[in-house]
Formats: structure tokens, C-alpha cells, sequence
């Protein structure tokens, strides 16, 4: 077992000695692309030879794809050469804002993103680039929801809250001159086990002669408005409501606020959700209690300010949040007593753009909360992408202040921003392979938080200009078998072969190629040759006195093997212990061993 390792390591070295040597390095040529388009999805660096005497002798048409550089090494003339790149435009590109703190703006007209809209033309393998721009806009407004726990437990809390609309316009007038506030309030669904259902706990819920009014699951009393006196006489007139368990149905009440944007009037501004309990939370698969085991629809069912379909609904999972408060730019504060602190960390953990204040147990810090929260979300920037097409990579570096740099995660982010500091993002989109065709496709990226956006409309080069260009039934392709193309033939239909000479019916054309193959593997010819009729033919090398072999090209007489008897410089005794050892590794025939040796 010990000399296994030496081994292992005496086989890669032959194995990239061997390769390097014999591949060139070249992806194009092991594409084995049968025509134009196949070579530029090969990878960048491939090129297609459109000279109609570019191949040599037995050479296969696969040949006509290489490197650029082996192309012209093999005397193709550089017009002859195909080899579109890939392009990139800007469609929309509106200078970031630039206004002094008091100045008015319809926020629609403030743009803190550049550019907002690009084309990209992607080439297999060749990457664009562009770089994002973003700048926090001074005095941007800010739309805020007050989401409240109206338990019995939070009776106190409420009495504070009272007067928080006019303390909070006076505190937010520091960072923004236009600031609107909303407030609803959520208790539980209103079915068993969660509330009593007898007649009179229906009525006052509460117990020791306490006045509280019925119990309903999620309540809009105020929309969002720049009354802030509104705010304090709606508040003063709300009255504690009870339930039975502990954890609170608050999470009907997020997916509420965050998709009846018309209801509540969010505008697209900075949004702010607080959310302030001294419970847990239920959801999604907890409604199972109560009989209720329909999944949470993800809409809005507001009737009258009332939230009417608690009874009808489970409550929502934590993704199916996210999900929703992501498409609707909706940040969120949790405000939570101390005891409740290490659950919403977690799930904040899980929230991206959403933060946890600890909430005194009267409620009387909320709005130190609901600004420090406030700062800590703004001063973070986190770039999110849409679905990306089948294929296509995105990757991201950050250049943040400071020239501070961040990849992989990192380069998605940005920490520590204040208002007017610009930060950009190096974001390069790449694609693999060439989508199914007529597949529009776009990516939008944006920032979390939000409402700008940057769209990225893809569209993809996967064939080449000569394609458009060939002479259909030429006499060059077997007596007019074939379209004669970028200098090769592509055949019609029932035909095959390089010039199109064999019939799919003497040789069915998915059999064709296993006959190509050698027992499981997956290369046609082993990569050293072309599948002809079904037939083999192998590559010749330049030095005549090199070939392959073998019913799959799978013999040579060149390769490490035989290099004076040293396996890429190794020592002559070594070479049947490693034969054995690769052997095994590799499940090597045995045919090629004799024949070579
Ligand atoms: C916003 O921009 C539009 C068109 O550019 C303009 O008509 C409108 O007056 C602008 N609104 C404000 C408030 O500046
Ligand atoms: C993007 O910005 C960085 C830093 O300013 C710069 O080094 C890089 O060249 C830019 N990239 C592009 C594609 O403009
Ligand atoms: C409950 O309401 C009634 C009538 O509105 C009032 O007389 C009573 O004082 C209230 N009780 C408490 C505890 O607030
Ligand atoms: C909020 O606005 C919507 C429509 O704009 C209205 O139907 C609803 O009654 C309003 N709610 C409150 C609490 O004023
Ligand atoms: C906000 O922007 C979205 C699209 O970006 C638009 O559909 C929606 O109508 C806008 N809402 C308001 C209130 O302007
Ligand atoms: C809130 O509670 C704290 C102690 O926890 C107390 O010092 C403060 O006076 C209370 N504030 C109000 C407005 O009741
Ligand atoms: C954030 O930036 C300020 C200067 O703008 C700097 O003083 C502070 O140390 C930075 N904080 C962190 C955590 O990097
Ligand atoms: C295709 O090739 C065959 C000979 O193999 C020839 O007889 C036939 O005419 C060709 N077909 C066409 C459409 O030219
Ligand atoms: C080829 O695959 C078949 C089924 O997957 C297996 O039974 C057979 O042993 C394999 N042959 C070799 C030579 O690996
Ligand atoms: C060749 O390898 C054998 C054992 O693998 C070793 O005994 C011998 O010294 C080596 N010869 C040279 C020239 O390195």
C-alpha cells in the first residue's frame, strides 16, 4: 500500500506530460464539432476554418475547428477564420442623482443605480464585464409600518406606542424630509385551539374584568400617511385583544402588509416594516392545529382593513416570506423583548435585509430601535439576482469604500456605506452553452431593499455568419447530399458523413456513432479520429512517423509508454509496476499494450 501513492503520482505526471504533449491543450479539436456554430460553442478560443482546402488528406472536417492560433500555424488565412465575439451595449444608462439635502424629487425621478439596462451578445466561455454603480441618495424618503402585537402581554407596550407617530416624524425629519407612517396590529387566527370560541371570550377575551376587544388576526388601521398626529389618535383609540397560546400569528400579518402594497399605499421609496412582539411566531404546517392545512396563498385578502382568511389559510413558511418581502423591497425591523432576542436572531439570520432591536419590555426605546436598525440596514448593500438561464454563470467582485475588495460572497456586498459614498461592483455574466432556440432571456440584478433594478437582456451567438451564406444541395456534398457551408458540408436529412456520402438507412445515424465507441466510453473514435460511416478514421499527426490505431484509434505508437522506454522520464524498472498499478486504475485495455509494446 505504501507505494501506492508514488504511483498515483507517477500517473498524473504522465497523464499532463502526456496530454499537454499530445492535445496541444486544445478543447476545439476534442469538440469534435461537425459544423461552424458546434466550433464557437466549443470555447473562446475556437475558430472554424471556412477554406475549402483547408484539411488534409483523411483529415476530418472536425479538424476545421481549432485553436486560433493552430488555425493559422495551419495556413489558414485570417479572413478565412470565423470567430464572432461576444458584444456588450448599454441600453439605459441614467446618471446616478446628484440633489442637496431639502431639494424635492419625486422619488420615481431620484436614480441611485447605473447603468439601468444592457445588452449582451454572449459568446460559450467568453465572459463580459460591466461595472455597477450605487449611490445612496441623500433625504430619500422613507414609508415605515408600525406591525403590533395586540395581546393581552403587550398592554403596556401600547400605551407607550401611543404617542410614537409625532416622536417618530420628529426623530426621521433628521434623516429624511419626506417620511410616512402606517400602523396595523395582529393577534392570532381566529379559530381553536388559538382563541377561546365561546360566545363571551369571543366578545372580551380577556379575563379580570380587563375591557379588550374581540380577537382577529391581522387588522390595517392607519395607511401609510404624513400624519403623524392621525398616527397618535388611531393608535390611542386601539384597545388589547387576547388569545390562548403563546406564539403570536404575526407572520399572516408580515405576508399581508408586504402584498396588499395597494391597501396599505407603500410607495417606491425606502420601506420599512416594524415588527414588534413579545411572543414567538407561528408558521407554515402550524395551522395543522386548527384544521387548517391549506398552504398560504401569498395574496392579499384585505376586506374592510381585515385580514379574512386566517381561518382558510396556513400560516406562511419563513421562505415564502422572504420571497415576498424581497419582491416587494420590504425591510424589516424586529422589535422583541429580551426573552425573545435568540429566536428572531435566527430568523433574521434567514431574512436578508431585516434586523433585530431589543424591545423594552414597555416599549419606551422603540424609536432609538427603530433608528439604529434603520442605520444599520441602510449601511449594508447586498446585490441579488434574478433565476439565472440554464447555463449561464454570474460573478461578482466588489469594490467597496475604501477600495476595499470582496469575491464570492463578498462580492456581493458592501458594509459600512453612509449616504453619498459610491460603491461599484464588477459583475460578469458568462455563458456555457447555447440555449434551446428562440428563448428570450434577461437577468435582472438588483439591489436588496430596493426598487432599482438592472436588467441584463442575453442574447447568444451559436452560429457563424457563413452559416447564412451556403449553397444548399451542392454538388460538393455527395451529388447535392449536403448544404455546402463555411466551407464544409452539413447534410440533409437521411444523410451523413463528411461529405454526406452515407445514408442513414445503410447506417442508422445514433447507432452510427456507437459503433465508434469504445465498450462504455463516451469518446467517439477515443478522440483520435472521426466516426465515418461508422467507421474510425484516425487523426494523422505531423510527424509521419506517429499514428494511431486500433478499431477506435485507441493504439498509438508515440505516446509515454514508449518514450525511450521511459514513462515521461521515469525509470525503466518502474514501468510494468506502474502498467499494473495504471491498469487498475483505469481500466486500460490490454490490446493496446501488445500492439504498442
Ligand atoms: C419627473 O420626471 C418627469 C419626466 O422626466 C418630469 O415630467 C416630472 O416633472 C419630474 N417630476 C419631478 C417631481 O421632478
Ligand atoms: C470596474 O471598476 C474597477 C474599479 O474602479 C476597475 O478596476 C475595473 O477595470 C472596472 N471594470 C470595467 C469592466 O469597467
Ligand atoms: C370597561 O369599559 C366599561 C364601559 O366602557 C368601563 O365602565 C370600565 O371602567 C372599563 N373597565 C376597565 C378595567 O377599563
Ligand atoms: C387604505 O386605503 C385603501 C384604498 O386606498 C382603503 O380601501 C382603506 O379603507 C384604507 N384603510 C384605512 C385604514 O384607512
Ligand atoms: C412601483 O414600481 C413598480 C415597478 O417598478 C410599479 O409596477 C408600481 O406601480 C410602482 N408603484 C408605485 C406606487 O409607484
Ligand atoms: C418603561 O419602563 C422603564 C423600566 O423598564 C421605566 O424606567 C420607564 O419609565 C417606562 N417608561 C414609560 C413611558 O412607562
Ligand atoms: C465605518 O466607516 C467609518 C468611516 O466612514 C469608520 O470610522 C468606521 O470604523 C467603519 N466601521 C467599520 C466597522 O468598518
Ligand atoms: C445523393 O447521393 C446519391 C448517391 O449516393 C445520388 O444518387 C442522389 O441523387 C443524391 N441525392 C440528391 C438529392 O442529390
Ligand atoms: C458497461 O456497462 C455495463 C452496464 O452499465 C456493464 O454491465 C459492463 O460491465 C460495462 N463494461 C465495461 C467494460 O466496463
Ligand atoms: C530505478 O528504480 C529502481 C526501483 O524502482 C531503483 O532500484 C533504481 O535505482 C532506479 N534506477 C535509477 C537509474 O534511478
Amino acid at each position: 500500500m505504501a507505494r501506492y501513492p508514488v504511483f498515483t503520482f507517477v500517473f498524473l505526471i504522465c497523464l499532463v506530460l502526456c496530454t499537454n504533449a499530445q492535445q496541444g491543450g486544445t478543447e476545439c479539436l476534442k469538440a469534435n464539432a461537425k459544423s461552424c456554430g458546434e466550433c464557437i460553442q466549443a470555447g473562446p478560443n475556437c475558430g472554424w476554418c471556412t477554406k475549402v482546402d483547408f484539411l488534409q488528406e483523411g483529415e476530418p472536417t472536425s479538424a476545421r475547428c481549432d485553436d486560433l492560433a493552430a488555425l493559422k500555424t495551419k495556413g489558414c488565412p485570417e479572413d478565412d477564420i470565423q470567430n464572432p465575439r461576444g458584444r456588450k451595449q448599454k441600453l439605459k444608462d441614467i446618471p446616478i442623482t446628484s440633489k442637496g439635502k431639502g431639494e424635492r424629487m419625486d422619488p420615481a425621478n431620484i436614480t441611485q443605480l447605473r447603468p439601468q439596462q444592457l445588452v449582451f451578445e454572449l459568446r460559450s466561455g467568453e465572459p463580459q464585464t460591466f461595472n455597477l454603480t450605487f449611490r445612496r441618495a441623500e433625504d430619500y424618503p422613507i414609508d415605515l409600518y408600525y406591525l403590533m402585537d395586540l395581546s393581552f402581554s403587550m398592554k403596556d407596550d401600547l400605551e407607550n406606542v401611543k404617542s410614537l407617530g409625532t416622536a417618530l416624524m420628529t426623530e426621521m425629519e433628521k434623516i429624511t424630509s419626506d417620511f410616512r407612517i402606517g400602523f396595523g396590529s395582529f393577534v392570532e387566527k381566529t379559530v381553536m385551539p388559538y382563541i377561546s370560541t365561546t360566545p363571551a371570550k369571543l366578545l372580551n377575551p380577556c379575563t379580570n374584568d380587563q375591557n379588550c376587544t374581540s380577537p382577529f388576526s391581522y387588522k390595517n388601521v392607519l395607511n401609510l400617511t404624513k400624519d403623524g398626529k392621525l398616527f397618535n389618535d388611531l393608535v390611542g383609540k386601539q384597545q388589547i385583544s387576547g388569545n390562548l397560546d403563546s406564539p403570536e400569528g404575526g407572520f399572516d400579518a408580515i405576508m399581508q402588509v408586504a402584498v396588499c402594497g395597494e391597501q396599505i399605499g407603500w410607495r417606491n421609496v425606502t420601506r420599512l416594516l416594524v415588527f414588534s412582539t413579545d411572543a414567538g411566531f407561528h408558521f407554515a404546517g402550524d395551522g395543522k392545529l386548527g384544521g387548517i392545512v391549506l398552504p398560504n396563498d401569498g395574496r392579499c385578502h384585505l376586506h374592510g382593513n381585515m385580514y379574512t382568511m386566517s381561518h382558510y389559510y396556513d400560516y406562511p413558511s419563513i421562505a415564502h416570506l422572504v420571497q415576498k418581502l424581497s419582491e416587494n423591497n420590504i425591510q424589516t425591523i424586529f422589535a422583541v423583548t429580551e426573552d425573545f432576542q435568540p429566536v428572531y436572531q435566527e430568523l433574521k439570520n434567514l431574512i436578508p435585509k431585516s434586523a433585530v432591536g431589543t424591545l423594552s419590555s414597555n416599549s419606551s426605546n422603540v424609536i432609538q430601535l427603530i433608528i439604529d436598525s434603520y442605520n444599520s440596514l441602510s449601511s449594508e448593500l447586498i446585490l441579488e439576482n434574478s433565476k439565472l438561464p440554464e447555463g449561464v454563470t454570474i460573478s461578482y467582485r466588489s469594490f467597496c469604500k475604501n477600495g476595499v475588495k470582496g469575491t464570492g460572497e463578498d462580492g456581493r456586498k458592501c458594509s459600512n456605506i453612509s449616504i453619498g459614498d459610491q460603491v461599484e461592483f464588477e459583475i460578469s455574466v458568462t455563458a456555457h452553452k447555447c440555449p434551446k432556440k428562440g428563448q428570450a432571456e434577461s437577468i435582472k440584478i438588483k439591489p436588496l431593499g430596493f426598487n432599482e433594478e438592472v436588467e441584463i437582456v442575453l442574447q447568444f451567438i451559436c452560429e457563424c455568419d457563413c452559416q447564412d451564406k451556403g449553397t444548399p444541395n451542392s454538388p460538393e456534398c455527395h451529388f447535392g447530399n449536403g448544404t455546402f457551408e463555411c466551407g464544409a458540408c452539413r447534410c440533409n436529412e437521411g444523410r451523413i458523413g463528411k461529405e454526406c456520402e452515407c445514408s442513414t438507412d445503410e447506417v442508422n445515424s445514433e447507432d452510427m456513432d456507437a459503433y465508434c465507441r469504445r465498450e462504455n466510453s463516451s469518446e467517439i473514435c477515443s478522440n483520435n479520429g472521426d466516426c465515418i460511416c461508422g467507421q474510425c478514421v484516425c487523426k494523422k499527426r505531423d510527424n509521419p512517423n506517429e499514428v494511431y490505431s486500433g478499431k477506435y484509434c485507441e493504439c498509438d505508437n508515440f505516446n509515454c509508454d514508449r518514450s525511450n522506454g521511459l514513462i515521461c522520464g521515469e525509470n525503466v524498472s518502474s514501468v510494468e509496476l506502474f502498467r499494473k498499478e495504471r491498469n487498475k486504475m483505469s481500466a486500460w485495455s490490454s490490446a493496446c499494450t501488445s500492439t504498442s509494446l
